[in-house]
């Protein structure tokens, strides 16, 4: 029950799916949650389902100032940042190949997958450190370990955040920061964002088919790894690559 007591909690994207699963499980473990969503209804949505602390602020990943204002606010409001999770992310349209997918399609997916989860470092990082230390999760994907022919843009931001979490990692480490960085790498999760790279029952079980498991993962799932990232029973982890999907990437 108490996984998280007392720790302040930014989740991104935490309007919908993951994010919203993320929300509630720290919550119901103790801590107090700021849900940020670039959609309005569905981040209120969440802290109206949420049976332990949280409020809603409104937040594009990809700006800088949505940033440097949701920082600002927390440190005035709860007073410090002990964990952050980097979870707002989009898809794209699907399907987008490398030779269909447009220039402003990639420069999209990019700045919200990859900048929004730098600016979020960038960021979070002083409120952490200045909180005597936490914990970021950043969310990437199995498409990190593999090609995505059907989603160009999205398996290659994947990528980028892979690598940059260790980054991060190895640098706040070295600096005697007291802030972990890791990535979570869901497989397939039925969420909106699952949800639409399967677009009718066939395609539907044929990857459930795939997944040596046996099927989807739900966001709970993920949310479960995020915890024990956040929480301090993972203090000797950073750097870490947390794969949850079924099996998929051990094939
Ligand atoms: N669902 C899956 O199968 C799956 C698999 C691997 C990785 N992931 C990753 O997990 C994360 C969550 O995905 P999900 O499946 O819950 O998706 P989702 O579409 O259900 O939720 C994503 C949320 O992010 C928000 N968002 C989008 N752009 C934003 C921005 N610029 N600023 C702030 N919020 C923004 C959306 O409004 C939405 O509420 C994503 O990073 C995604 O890439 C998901």
């Amino acid at each position: 029950m108490d996984r998280v007591a007392g720790k302040v909690v930014l989740v991104t994207g935490a309007g919908s799916g993951i994010g919203r699963a993320t929300a509630k499980l720290l919550a119901d473990e103790g801590a107090t949650v700021i849900v940020t969503d670039i959609n309005r209804p569905g981040g209120l949505e969440t802290v109206q389902q949420m049976g332990g602390r949280a409020r809603f602020e409104e937040q594009d990943t990809s700006r800088e100032a949505d940033w440097k204002r949701i920082i600002q606010d927390i440190l005035a409001c709860e007073g410090r940042l002990d964990g952050l999770v980097n979870n707002a992310g989009i898809a794209g349209p699907f399907p987008s190949t490398f030779e269909s997918e447009t220039v402003e399609q990639w420069q999209r997916i990019l700045s919200i997958n990859v900048q929004g989860v730098f600016l979020g470092c960038k960021h979070g990082v002083p409120a952490l450190r200045s909180s005597g230390g936490g914990s970021i999760v950043n969310l990437s994907s199995l498409a990190a370990f593999l090609g995505t022919p059907n989603l160009s843009a999205y398996g290659a931001s994947k990528g980028a955040v892979r690598q940059f979490t260790k980054t991060v990692a190895i640098d706040c480490a070295r600096k005697g920061y007291k802030v972990r960085c890791n990535s979570v790498h869901p497989g397939v999760i039925l969420t909106p964002m699952g949800e639409g790279i399967m677009p009718n029952d066939k395609v539907k079980d044929r990857v459930r088919g795939s997944i040596p498991i046996g099927d989807f993962g739900a966001p709970e799932d993920i949310a479960y790894g995020i915890l024990y990232l956040i929480s301090d029973e993972s203090r000797f982890v950073t750097g870490a690559e947390l794969v949850i999907d079924g099996g998929m990437n051990a094939i």
